[in-house]
């Protein structure tokens, strides 16, 4: 009897989308109903069984409910099923680092966190501001995982202090810390260092997610050249690497 032969890592990764702004009408992502749609064909075709929605917290005045991204989900899943999109949908967010997350979690604020199939662990998805520096990411990644919630990093690649030296991400991870690639800053969306410090980061494999943080269904053809990139080159992530760990070292200051 011959074996199936497994299914390569990369396609298991691009399977799971955990950032995108696919709700219609929340943020400055998807602005309507239709244009939702769109993107969740496109990218139920490229292979993603399962995306995040990911509406902004704490930025651009955005504060929203679990409850209300619940029920905006449902609304768009409703859409998606009506027409025949076989795309999993879940609900998340993406919060903005500072004062107003450090004054929820100091409070004790219910976040809007999200588990994988695979394992029962409670995650949260939060940008750096990509421009200030920032300070006490160490202690805020410590300060979740004691409530039991694990922080990822939504693309670090694009945060300037990280293009200046990547190796942060290290005492960062130390700390607790997860990393999510933005699969548009591999099609240069956000720039050359962008893509270059996503480049080092991917070869180092630090990173244990990836998703699209797709806006607009403009960026779509973007999207796919990201995919078919990764596709062609592979994608290593922690998670395919042999001892399952990345190799800080490997990561540096990026000479000016
Ligand atoms: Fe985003």
């Amino acid at each position: 009897m011959t074996m199936a032969p497994a299914a390569p890592p990369v396609l298991d990764v691009l399977a799971l989308d955990v950032h995108c702004h696919i709700l219609p009408g929340c943020d400055e992502g998807s602005r309507s109903a239709a244009e939702s749609m769109l993107m969740g064909r496109e990218l139920a075709s490229l292979g993603v069984r399962r995306v995040h929605a990911t509406p902004h917290q704490f930025r651009f005045g955005h504060e929203r409910t679990a409850v209300d991204v619940e029920t905006r989900v449902s609304e768009t899943r409703r859409d998606f099923e009506r027409h025949g999109i076989s795309l999993e949908l879940v609900a998340s967010a993406e919060y903005l680092y500072g004062e107003r997350l450090f004054e929820a979690v100091d409070a004790g604020e219910a976040l809007i966190t999200w588990t994988t199939p695979d394992a029962d662990i409670r995650r949260v998805l939060i940008e750096l501001p990509l421009r200030d520096p920032v300070v006490g990411v160490e202690s805020l990644g410590r300060r979740l995982l004691r409530a039991g919630v694990r922080p990822v990093m939504a693309h670090p690649e694009r945060v300037l202090s990280v293009i200046a030296d990547s190796a942060r991400t290290a005492l960062w991870r130390a700390a607790g810390w997860e990393f999510q690639l933005d699969l548009l800053s591999l099609s240069g969306t956000y720039g050359r260092d962008a893509r270059a410090t996503a480049e080092q980061l991917l070869e180092a494999g630090f990173y244990d997610f990836v998703g699209s943080d797709l806006h607009r269904s403009v960026q779509l053809p973007d999207l796919v050249r990201a995919h078919e990139r990764l596709r062609r080159e592979g994608l290593p992530t922690r998670a395919s690497l042999p001892a399952n760990n990345s190799d800080p070292s490997r990561l540096a200051r990026r000479p000016r």
